[in-house]
């Protein structure tokens, strides 16, 4: 398998943590790459009309993306019901937490994207700010959930939000109100799977 890829993704982040938990790292050729909404990357686009990453090529050379997507493949591929729960409360719960997680991302890389690629006399604080609201208002949300010693993904897309947060908001110090939820990332940051997709600094 092939994976178009960047080490600060979140969302490619969470491809290569389900896979390292899969026992599947050794299965896939990570493809580097840099784009962004105004620089894309033809490679990609040939493969996904939507120009994203991840995308990952399997080995009959199907495109597939995106990261929900890909997770649960690489699950059916390691024998399934592994990362994704298979049936009731539990399957429910990690696909609501992958969307919330997957929604925190969204707004942050927006956000990224608006501070470090729109030209500085085209920004727009008010926008900036509703993409702020969603992710302090999902933060306090999580704050008051009991994450506890599940790990599938629902966790993982948390754990890989916050670490996304990390690298390119730390100013917004979320640890700050939310002593829960920086003790549950603190301690699933050691995991084998997440330390060695840590973003570099
Ligand atoms: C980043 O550099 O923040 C980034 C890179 C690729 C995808 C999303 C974010």
């Amino acid at each position: 398998m092939q994976l178009y890829f960047n080490p600060a993704s979140p969302y490619v982040r969470k491809v290569r943590v389900t896979a390292h938990e899969l026992g599947l790292s050794g299965a896939i050729e990570l493809t580097s790459l840099s784009l962004t909404p105004v620089s894309p990357h033809d490679g990609v686009r040939s493969n996904n009309p939507l120009g994203k990453i991840p995308t990952l090529i399997t080995d009959d050379g199907t495109a597939l993306y995106d990261s929900p997507v890909i997770c649960e493949y690489l699950d059916a591929r390691a024998g399934g019901n592994r990362i994704f729960p298979a049936v009731g409360a539990a399957r429910w719960t990690a696909l609501r937490r992958q969307a919330l997680a997957d929604g925190i991302m969204d707004a942050a890389v927006l956000t990224r994207y608006e501070e470090t690629v729109r030209p500085k006399e085209l920004r727009w604080q008010e926008w900036v700010d509703g993409q702020f609201l969603k992710i302090r208002t999902a933060l306090d949300a999580l704050e008051h959930e009991d994450l506890g010693d599940v790990f599938d993904i629902g966790t993982i897309s948390i754990a890989c939000a916050l670490g996304y947060l990390d690298l390119r908001f730390a100013r917004e110090a979320w640890r700050t109100s939310r002593p829960r939820l920086a003790a549950w990332a603190d301690a699933i940051s050691k995991r084998p799977s997440l330390a060695a997709t840590a973003p570099p600094a």
